[in-house]
């Protein structure tokens, strides 16, 4: 597979965006993070609970570094991707859910991450930034995504059920598995 060079910021994939509603019918938006998203992207991730923050970063961090955040929004669209979920807040926007990809060296798997605020998790905006998320890479040429998940997190091991991820343990390590799906 030949993936072309890697985009700049000027060629934000605006069309990839969409109007969304939670299960319990409240409307946000699905749209391509940038890079004036930095604050909130911060805001969003100190916002988590401390148990989500760890489950999403694997680690108690307190603070995302300048640097994190950097490569969180500094993207190229292509072999790193990430999908925000934004409401209007009072006329600004506020993220409630983020999912990524970052390609590995062959370029064709990426290692997927997610999370959602904790007051608007279990309504579907995990699962609707999950299915975009895999569309945006099938359309990019990619074959397959996985992610590393604790496994102690039944909650995201249920979810990952639910996107039809198959799931198997890593060697040499009983706390993380990998969930994995071809494209
Ligand atoms: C895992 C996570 C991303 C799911 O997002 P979400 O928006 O809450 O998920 P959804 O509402 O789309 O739920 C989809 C499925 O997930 C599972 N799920 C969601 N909430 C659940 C809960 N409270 N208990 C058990 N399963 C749950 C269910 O299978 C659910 O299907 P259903 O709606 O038919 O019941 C979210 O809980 C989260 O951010 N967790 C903390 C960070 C994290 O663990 N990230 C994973 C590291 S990669």
């Amino acid at each position: 597979m030949v993936l072309a060079a890697p985009l700049s910021a000027a060629d934000y994939p605006a069309q990839w965006q969409r109007v969304a509603q939670t299960s319990d019918g409240l409307e946000y938006r699905i749209r391509p993070i940038r890079l004036e998203d930095a604050e909130h992207d911060k805001a969003f991730i100190m916002h988590l609970s401390e148990e989500s923050r760890y489950k999403r970063l694997m680690g108690s961090i307190r603070e995302p570094s300048p640097q994190l955040i950097e490569r969180f929004v500094h993207i190229d669209y292509q072999h790193n991707m990430a999908f925000v979920a934004v409401i209007d807040d009072s006329g600004a926007e506020q993220i409630i859910g983020v999912a990524r990809y970052a390609c590995g060296p062959d370029e064709a798997d990426a290692e997927f991450a997610v999370a959602v605020a904790d007051v608007w998790q279990s309504r579907g905006v995990g699962m609707a930034l999950m299915r975009f998320l895999f569309e945006y890479a099938r359309a990019q040429g990619l074959r397959r995504l996985y992610g590393l998940i604790l496994a102690s997190n039944f909650r995201m091991l249920d979810f990952t059920r639910k996107l039809e991820l198959k799931l198997s343990s890593l060697p040499g390590d009983s706390t993380i598995l990998e969930a994995a799906r071809d494209l």
